[in-house]
């Protein structure tokens, strides 16, 4: 038969392959391993994986790649993204250095709001142009699938020119991006102390407004939903207003995902459990009494390190003990100027197996498979598995733990979307 790819020979050809679904508890220290493994593309999607000696007998492509000595894995998938925005947080980092916390600077008007001034400022055009260069280094990292959340404009006009950049930079480059309608990310400064009426414009104006151009929007990658997500927060958002959004957003079609846990428990993991969200993120401080109806549910928990470390904390969600009580990890770099300046998720996986007791093979199906799943991709995306898009990375070393095991660097060699090689 003929196909347009054949990768062969792989070292180590990695699948993350969970056809039940989610991967949690012991199966995420399963990768999948095949040695001397090979990968047939046709048309984009995987239509064969087995050992190099069969693939190249059965096999007759238009382009090869040898992979001995080599990775291959499926491309990384960053399901917690503050990609999009204007301007920096030089200042405040100097500011956080010094001493102030992150949670200060936000009340004293910096933060979040010091973001929302800059990206008020730019037009979707130039917001995509500041961004673009951020994904090609994510992809350049392996991402190739990357959630993109707005909430830095925080009214209306702005919040749509954020979601408009998504849509302009999801065509203008190879990774498919999905959007969340982050509106209620905090509270701007010109509703400071009326968080209620803010909550009612994020439900009212705000979420009819995005519905609209989601009903006019066109992104690559099928089936690509619009999520709807609220920083439940001390001093931002309390549960009862991000149940409003979020059930409000869940009637309009959008399905849900939640910030919780980051500084202060609100019982954002109880209420993301309830409303069946897809994921439910950060984790920092949830009280062990709430991971097994996490562990019982679909909610995939969503931990990052990258935000800890950044802000220089010694404190790191309990990764460990969610993964042992059951919960679906997955891990992302939750790049934001403020609280994680990060665009690489091998670097969250060293972070995670030093500071949070990870394996290699949990960290890699955290950014894979069960990443797939945080962004509602599970079927399609996130393992090399016959019938998935062929997203996949060729990585410059024999062993896929190396991936978590160095650090700074980048061993992606090779970057495949949709069956074509986009990076070498
Ligand atoms: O996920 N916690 C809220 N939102 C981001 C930070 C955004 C920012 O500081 O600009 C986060 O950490
Ligand atoms: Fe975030």
């Amino acid at each position: 038969m003929k196909v347009d790819l054949l990768i062969h020979s792989a070292a180590q050809l990695v699948t993350c392959a969970s056809p039940g679904g989610l991967k949690r508890a012991a199966a995420m220290a399963d990768v999948g391993l095949l040695a001397d493994g090979a990968l047939a593309v046709a048309d984009g999607e995987i239509v064969a994986v087995g050992p190099s000696r069969e693939l190249r007998a059965d096999f007759t492509a238009a382009e090869t790649i040898d992979a001995a000595g080599k990775v291959v894995c499926p491309g990384f998938i960053d399901a917690h993204t503050h990609a999009v925005f204007a301007g920096d947080r030089l200042d405040e980092f100097e500011l956080r250095l010094r001493g102030a916390t992150y949670m200060e600077i936000m009340a004293a008007g910096g933060g979040i709001a010091s973001t929302m001034r800059a990206t008020r400022a730019a037009s979707a055009a130039e917001l995509a142009a500041g961004a673009a260069p951020r994904l090609a280094e994510m992809l350049a990292l392996g991402s190739t699938t990357i959630e993109v959340k707005s909430g830095y404009g925080l009214d209306t006009a702005s919040e749509l020119a954020m979601l408009q950049a998504i849509e302009l930079l999801d065509a203008g480059q190879p990774a498919d991006l999905l959007p969340t309608f982050l509106g209620a990310h905090a509270v701007p400064p010109e509703y400071r102390g009326r968080t209620d009426e803010y909550v009612a414009l994020v439900i009212d104006e705000m979420l009819p407004a995005v519905v609209e151009w989601w009903a006019g929007a066109r992104f690559k990658l099928p089936g690509a939903a619009l999520f709807c997500d609220v920083f439940c927060e001390a001093n931002v958002f309390d549960r009862a207003q991000a149940r409003r959004v979020l059930q409000a957003g869940q009637a309009a079609g959008l399905p849900a995902k939640l910030h919780a846990d980051e500084f202060v428990s609100l019982g954002g993991v109880p209420l993301a459990v309830e409303l069946g969200a897809v994921s439910v993120d950060h984790l920092d401080v949830t009280p062990p009494e709430e991971f097994g109806a996490l562990a019982e549910s679909d909610t995939v928990g969503v931990v990052l390190p990258a935000v800890n470390f950044n802000l220089g904390s010694t404190h790191f969600a309990n990764a460990r003990a969610l993964i042992d009580a059951g919960v679906a990890l997955a891990l992302a770099t939750d790049i934001n100027p403020g609280s994680a300046p990060c665009p690489s998720l091998p670097l969250v996986m060293a972070l995670a197996c030093r500071y949070q007791r990870l394996l290699p093979a949990e960290a890699l199906n955290a950014v894979t498979l069960n990443a797939a799943y945080a962004v509602g991709q599970g079927p399609r995306l996130g393992s090399l598995e016959v019938g998935k898009q062929a997203d996949v990375l060729v990585v410059a070393a024999p062993d896929y733990r190396q991936l978590a095991y160095q650090l700074g660097g980048n061993l992606v060699e090779t970057v495949i979307k949709r069956g074509r090689r986009v990076l070498n």
